[in-house]
């Protein structure tokens, strides 16, 4: 999938929109959304038009995946997966050892995270509203 291109101002609208479907049940304001992007690097598949991204950033000296996903109607072919690919080299060409990410603990993006090499390191608590979250970490 190579129409995975790095995030630019313009996309912050499109952005938030394909965020709050991707995200419904659980969105962060605006003002949140967009101090996430800017604090960090994020990638989208522009294909007509935004249909998934990847934001992280780094907290901590240590890289984060703050938020991924991908239109509805796209899913299950293998995007997710590319962005992840995509968001890792660049961690590790700036030469940081592992990257972490939290999901909830009944996400099936766990599957995706887990075929990728990340592995669950602990249950956190009072993260997510109505579940506890999983903290995975991949060596990179
Ligand atoms: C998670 C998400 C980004 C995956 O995107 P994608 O482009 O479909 O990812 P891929 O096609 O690369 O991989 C899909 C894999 O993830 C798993 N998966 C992730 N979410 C799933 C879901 N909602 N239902 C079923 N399987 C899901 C599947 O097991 C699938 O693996 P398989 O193809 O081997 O069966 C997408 O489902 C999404 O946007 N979900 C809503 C937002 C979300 O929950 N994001 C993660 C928060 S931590």
């Amino acid at each position: 999938m190579n129409r995975i291109r790095e995030y630019k101002e313009d996309d912050l609208q499109d952005l938030y929109e394909l965020y709050l479907d991707c995200f419904y049940d659980n969105p962060v304001p605006f003002w949140q959304f967009k101090e996430s992007v800017e604090k960090g690097r994020t990638y989208v598949l522009d294909y007509s038009g935004l249909k998934a991204f990847v934001i992280s950033f780094i907290e901590d000296d240590e890289p984060w995946i703050w938020a991924i996903g991908t239109n509805q109607f796209m899913r299950g072919l293998g995007i997710g997966n590319k962005l992840l690919e995509r968001v890792e080299e660049y961690y590790e060409s700036l030469n940081y050892k592992r990257i972490n990410l939290f999901v909830g603990q009944s996400n099936p993006a766990q599957k995706l995270y887990f075929d990728r090499g990340y592995r669950i390191k602990r249950v956190v608590k009072d993260i997510y509203k109505t579940e506890d979250a999983l903290k995975m970490i991949k060596d990179l």
